[in-house]
């Protein structure tokens, strides 16, 4: 199948070009490269050794984007562009609407135009806000509280709109939990600009000397060693499900929705502990307090996308600490050092 990525550039995008391009489906990528670079695309040929197809365009653009769907016979689209950092969104909610929001609607109504009605949505387990209970089914209410999880959770229901306008629409909802590693060859990783905001690369920058220390944001949550639990999963674990949730949607799906997780709680001290056995470092710690806006702990109930979609998350937190720790120590300035 010709398969579509938009916002195929950046770190769960390329991970999932190269499990497309070795089930043998040709990718096409639109990326506007604002948050990866364009290497990141080369780094996924040498893995697979198949060319990536790659525009370099504003979604938002549809006259640049017209002519992607007229000379490329496209199947499905996997739609993974999108701003994605919390606290900026909250700064600049307009800019999250407009980007996000806008770049849907364009890319749904060239989609339409050209009758491709095929299409996988990267939504997030943050569209849940506080869950009132975990593990957390795709029925449990959602109540972001941001404008980036705001931002998921309309686009959801325009996607869910648009189906029930036309049901010869498939689209696919998936709720993302807290991707984390790498693809274990360490050539394609997660290259955040500026200080990471999220744990994993925290920690990864921590132990190659980049940063002094991790700050621990709150040991005082009513968990099991008092940070913050999480469910973390292996970004080629999530790869994979691309994989299979297209090939539910291309059955006839319909509207789905998914959690993608392993079901499994893993709190902060958890995480380092795992990530010093993995990269032999010691990583200083201060606790300070607790961040605005975090929940003590949330992780997925999967059971649904692995009766389904016969999908199911195998890699452990080990194997996660060792490819991102694999990533960074091949890697210590992301894509900017080896261009
Ligand atoms: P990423 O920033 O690495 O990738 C997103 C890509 O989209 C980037 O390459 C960026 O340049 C591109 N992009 C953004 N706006 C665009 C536009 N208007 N036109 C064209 N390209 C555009 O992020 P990621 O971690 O790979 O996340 C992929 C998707 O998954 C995002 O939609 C994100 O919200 C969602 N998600 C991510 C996480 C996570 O923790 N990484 C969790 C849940 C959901
Ligand atoms: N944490 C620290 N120190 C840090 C960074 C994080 O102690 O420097 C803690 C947090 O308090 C939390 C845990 O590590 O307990 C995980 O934090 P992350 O920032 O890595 O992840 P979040 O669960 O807060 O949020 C992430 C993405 C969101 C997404 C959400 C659900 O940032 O965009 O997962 O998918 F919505």
């Amino acid at each position: 199948m010709n398969i579509l990525l938009t916002g195929g550039a950046g770190y769960i995008g390329t991970h999932t070009c190269v499990a497309f391009q070795e089930q043998g489906h040709a990718v096409i990528v639109i990326d506007n490269l604002c948050n990866s670079r364009a290497v990141s695309l080369t780094r996924v040929e040498e893995i697979t050794g198949k060319p990536v197809t790659f525009y370099p365009l504003d979604l938002r653009d549809r006259a640049g984007v017209q002519p992607v769907f007229e000379r490329h016979p496209v199947d499905a689209v996997v739609h993974f562009a999108g701003l994605k950092s919390v606290a900026e969104s909250v700064e600049r909610p307009l800019m999250y609407y407009q980007n996000n929001i806008d770049a849907t609607l364009a890319l749904c109504d060239v989609m339409k135009h050209h009758g491709v009605k095929n299409l996988v949505f990267s939504s997030s387990a943050t569209v849940y806000g506080n869950p009132e209970t975990v593990p957390i089914k795709e029925d449990a209410p959602t109540a972001p509280f941001n404008p980036y999880g705001r931002s998921k959770r309309f686009i959801e229901e325009i996607l869910t709109d648009l189906h029930q306008s036309d049901s010869s629409w498939n689209i696919a909802l998936l709720r993302y939990f807290n991707p984390v590693g790498a693809h274990p060859c360490g050539r394609i990783g997660e290259d955040p600009s500026g200080v990471p905001n999220n744990l994993m690369p925290y920690i990864s920058q921590v132990a190659v000397g980049k940063l002094p220390e991790l700050m621990v944001f709150g040991d005082d949550y009513p968990t099991p060693d008092g940070t913050g639990v999480r469910d973390y999963i292996h970004v080629m674990d999530l790869a994979e499900g691309h994989v299979r949730a297209l090939e539910k949607i291309i059955s006839g799906s319909g509207l789905v929705t998914y959690n993608l997780g392993t079901g499994k709680g893993c709190s902060v001290r958890e995480i380092i502990a795992a990530f010093e056995k993995a990269s032999g470092r010691r990583i200083p710690v201060k606790i300070s307090g607790r961040r605005p806006g975090d929940v003590p702990a949330y992780y997925a109930d999967p059971s649904l996308a692995e009766k389904e979609l016969n999908w199911r998350a195998i890699r452990g937190i080990d194997e996660m600490c060792a490819d991102a720790w694999r990533w960074q120590s091949m890697n210590p300035a992301g894509y900017g050092e080896t261009g």
